[in-house]
């Protein structure tokens, strides 16, 4: 049997029109999203002093949860049971966030993907049969959660799976989601060839049009003034293609790197800690969270990086 929603290829959601609600995709796993996440969530509540909600939409590979919670939570309130809820309505009316403090001073508030009793219970597996035998209903369902946490929050930041724009065949399903859940997209890419030759092909560009780009991130670019040098040449003209508000090459950075991989303790996020100032990455990251949160919107490929 073919779902019908296979069949549709036109499938394109209005995009959600409010570039407050960020949304961080890229083709490839581990080019940085969940990093970018953490420290630009992290600036936005830091600098403004703003509500500003993450969601882990990542629920194979939930590193956000992780990184901000430790481990998975055992149970209560996440992304999966709140999609899935039998009474969606009433699930939307009693969501709240935890809150995790990122300094002495600022927080930021966090949807957990899923806990151990969302996979003990099956709510894992029912958030991924209803993604794909009602994918439209997944994703109506998606965006009345931003629209539900906007009334609360000023930001939103979306944490997406790796495969954020392609999914299987050409069921747009990933691409749509993205559509109704983000009104301002960070695409987030490594610095390599591979990755300028993908952005800048038709896999990609028609599922992003009529969408806000606020920022090209390429990110982990190592630190040299000739990659840096490289990593700008090749991506500007993609940026500008795109029409993205900011170009930011961010260097490979150790301690980012270890925040990622967990070997410092009770360290969530770089840019907000004492360790900016060991960080080769967090003024750029300032930079362009600065800009980012400012109303300078124009699609000029503002470059931010060494
Ligand atoms: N600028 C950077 N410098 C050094 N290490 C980095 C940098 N950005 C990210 N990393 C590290 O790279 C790894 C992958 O990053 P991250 O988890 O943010 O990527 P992702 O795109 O969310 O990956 P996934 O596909 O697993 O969701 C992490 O260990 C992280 O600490
Ligand atoms: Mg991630």
């Amino acid at each position: 049997m073919v779902l019908p929603i296979f069949r549709k290829r036109e499938w394109l959601e209005p995009p959600l029109d409010d570039w407050k609600v960020v949304g961080f995709g890229s083709t490839k796993g581990g080019a940085g999203r969940t990093t970018m996440t953490i420290e630009t969530a992290s600036l936005t509540a830091f600098i403004k002093g703003a509500r500003v909600a993450t969601i882990d939409w990542d629920v194979v590979n939930p590193r956000l949860t992780q990184r901000l919670f430790k481990s998975l939570p055992m149970r209560g309130q996440t992304l999966v049971r709140t999609i899935t809820a039998k009474d969606f309505k009433k699930a939307l009316k009693n969501v709240s966030l935890h809150s995790v403090a990122i300094s002495q001073t600022a927080k930021i508030d966090v949807m957990p993907a899923l806990s151990y009793e969302d996979i003990d219970q099956g709510v894992v597996d029912e958030y991924f049969a209803l993604m794909y035998e009602k994918p439209e209903e997944y994703v109506k369902r998606s965006r009345e959660l931003i629209l539900t946490l906007k009334r609360t929050y000023e930001w939103i930041m979306n944490d997406y799976p790796a495969i954020t724009w392609v999914a299987l065949g050409h069921l747009s399903l990933s691409i749509n989601h993205v559509r109704a859940t983000a009104g301002n997209l960070v695409i987030v890419v490594d610095p390599s060839p591979w990755s300028a030759e993908l952005l800048n092909s038709k896999l990609i560009l028609p599922k992003l049009e009529g969408m806000y780009i606020g920022a090209l991130v390429v990110n982990m670019v190592r630190p040299a003034p000739e990659a840096y040098r490289w990593a700008r040449s090749v991506f500007e003209p993609i940026c500008r293609k795109i029409g993205a508000a900011n170009l930011a090459v961010i260097p490979f950075d150790v301690p980012l790197y270890e925040a990622g991989i967990g070997e410092i303790k009770n360290l969530l996020s770089v840019s907000v800690s004492p360790l900016k100032h060991k960080s080769r990455s967090a003024r750029f990251l300032y930079s362009l969270v600065s800009r980012f949160t400012s109303n300078e919107r124009e699609p000029r490929c503002f470059y931010i990086g060494p």
